[in-house]
């Protein structure tokens, strides 16, 4: 296995729909491996493919942070397909680190993918999980959170960025 560089905003793979997976080979639970590799030691509990430049719909999560085996996860073609509630919580984001602020989202979503053999399956997630998979299949859309805020607070951001990348402290 091997870490995979994890790229930032505004970095244009993050922001273009990734392509739909249609080889389940080697190269790609490879690529998984390393995806939950880089994202367990980057301490975060999701990392889609475009946040390792790979323009590919797939992500993987682990809500337990590597304490519950259940809980590792890879959906791979991911659509959403059901959505229930609302809740509204603190978020952040692997390719934004550093910066975190309340997103508003489904309170519960149920995804259908498939997984590293191909097959497909179906999860169905409340709260973390249902936001992890809602931020993390937004990702394979193209879409970023900051795409999920309000103008003001987005424009906060790209500001707050800005400043960062002038300053030589966002690469
Ligand atoms: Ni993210």
């Amino acid at each position: 296995m091997s870490l995979l560089k994890i790229v930032h905003y505004p970095e244009p793979v993050l922001l273009t729909p990734g392509e739909p997976v249609t080889k389940f080979d080697d190269g790609l639970k490879k690529l998984v491996e390393d995806m939950f590799e880089t994202m367990y030691a980057a301490r975060g509990v999701g990392l889609a493919a475009p946040q390792v430049g790979v323009s590919q719909r797939l992500f993987v999560m682990d809500c337990s942070g590597g304490q519950d085996p259940a809980q590792r996860i890879a959906l791979i073609n991911p659509e959403v397909i059901g959505v229930e509630g609302e809740q509204v919580d603190e978020e952040g984001c692997l390719s934004f680190p550093g910066i975190y602020f309340n997103v508003r989202r489904d309170l519960r979503a149920i995804v259908r993918a498939h997984d590293v053999n191909g097959e497909l399956f179906e999860l169905d997630g409340t709260e973390l999980t249902a936001r992890c998979m809602l931020h993390e299949t937004d990702h394979c859309d193209g879409i970023v959170f900051i795409d999920k805020t309000t103008t003001l607070k987005r424009e906060l951001v790209k500001r707050k960025i800005r400043k960062l990348q002038k300053a030589g402290e966002w690469v």
